[in-house]
């Protein structure tokens, strides 16, 4: 959507569950916005501090100490009357109220939904993904996920020490809301037994003939990776156990994962995808979507990004089964 307005104020809001870089995207958005003149107002609790008037203004000293932090220091909510005509209506109110014309969506698929909704009644948005469960299917990257992998992956490693020293088998079950993105990599990275995601079925006899053919060969201690939506990690280690006589403990690493200082990659995606977010509303433009594609930054239409799907590759999954130990 292009307007001929000229934006000078912009706001930018955190939202849907937190992530690691998010604090680097409120940076990066502020100053970037500064930078051309712009004044910058924090919405607080994402969309439900939009519609309570919880907004204060921005300066480079408010948002310098805040790039290395976990979490989003303008906090974030999930606001269930902000998809409601009412609420939607409160919104623009306050941004007019505010002055702000524009405003920095950061969050994941409900979030970005938002974003076009209040684009759509003559706010313009730009959405930036933030979300450890990389399902954004328009961009290849979204802020979080590598740090949110690098957790797992380090949690597990522990895991591996308990289990190894127990000749035990240790059910993890990882976030990913309803996808296995961040389940599949980290399985690589811990060299896994076994990765069960809900893009693909999966077989329990295969799973044990697998145990079987290690236990065979001296193999004493097992890694499974399960993603949440499959669920169930607690009867699996019973199961597994049961069948194949290895001591099995399950283990939910819960909101652990989305927790920590965001690595440099999370930091460095989240400043492209912001100063690119300004850029586009310096310029009048809002409704767009700001994302990577293989490692360049690209913006889309919310709802034509929102549309679009992102297959599970079954050649990584194939191929972590052929490295899986
Ligand atoms: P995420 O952004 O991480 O996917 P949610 O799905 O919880 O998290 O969405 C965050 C917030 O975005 C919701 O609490 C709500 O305010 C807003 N939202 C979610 N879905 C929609 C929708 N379909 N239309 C408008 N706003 C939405
Ligand atoms: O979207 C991020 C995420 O952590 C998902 O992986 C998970 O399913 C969900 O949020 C958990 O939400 P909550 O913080 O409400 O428990």
């Amino acid at each position: 959507m292009d307007r001929l307005c000229k934006i000078k104020t912009i706001g930018v809001l955190t939202s849907g569950g937190d992530s690691p870089g998010m604090n680097a995207a409120v940076y990066a958005v502020t100053q970037a916005a500064l930078g051309r003149g712009m004044r910058v107002m924090g919405i607080r609790r994402g969309y439900a501090g939009l519609i309570g008037g919880d907004i204060f203004e921005l300066d480079s000293l408010a948002v310098s100490g805040i790039i290395h932090k976990g979490g989003t220091f303008l906090n974030t909510a999930r606001c269930p009357e902000f998809k409601s005509e009412d609420g939607i209506r409160r919104a623009v109110e306050v941004c007019r109220q505010f002055g702000i014309d524009g405003v920095v969506v950061v969050g994941g698929d409900g979030s970005l939904r938002g974003a076009a909704d209040l684009s759509a009644r003559g706010v313009p948005c730009v959405g930036l993904p933030g979300t450890i469960d990389n399902d954004i299917a328009a961009s290849d990257y979204s802020i979080g996920y590598d740090t949110a992998l690098n957790t797992v992956m380090r949690m597990v490693d522990k895991l591996r020490d308990t289990s190894m020293s127990h000749d035990r088998c240790s059910v993890v079950e990882v976030m990913g809301r309803k996808t296995g993105w961040l389940t599949l990599e980290a399985g690589f990275a811990v060299g896994a037994t076994y990765i069960i995601l809900p893009e693909f079925e999966y077989d329990f006899d295969d799973l044990v003939a697998r145990m079987n053919k290690f236990l065979e060969e001296g193999k004493k201690h097992f890694i499974v990776m399960v993603a949440e939506s499959v669920g169930g990690v607690v009867e699996l280690a019973q199961r597994i156990e049961a069948r194949t006589g290895v001591e099995s403990r399950a283990t939910i690493l819960g909101h652990v994962q989305r927790g920590g200082s965001p690595c440099a990659r999370d930091r460095v995606a989240a400043s492209r995808l912001g100063y690119h977010a300004v850029s586009l509303l310096s310029r009048g433009v809002g409704d767009r979507v700001v994302v990577l594609q293989k490692d360049e930054v690209r913006d889309y239409d919310i709802r034509e990004a929102l549309g679009m799907t992102k297959k599970m590759d079954r050649f990584m999954y194939d191929m972590a089964s052929v490295l899986s130990c």
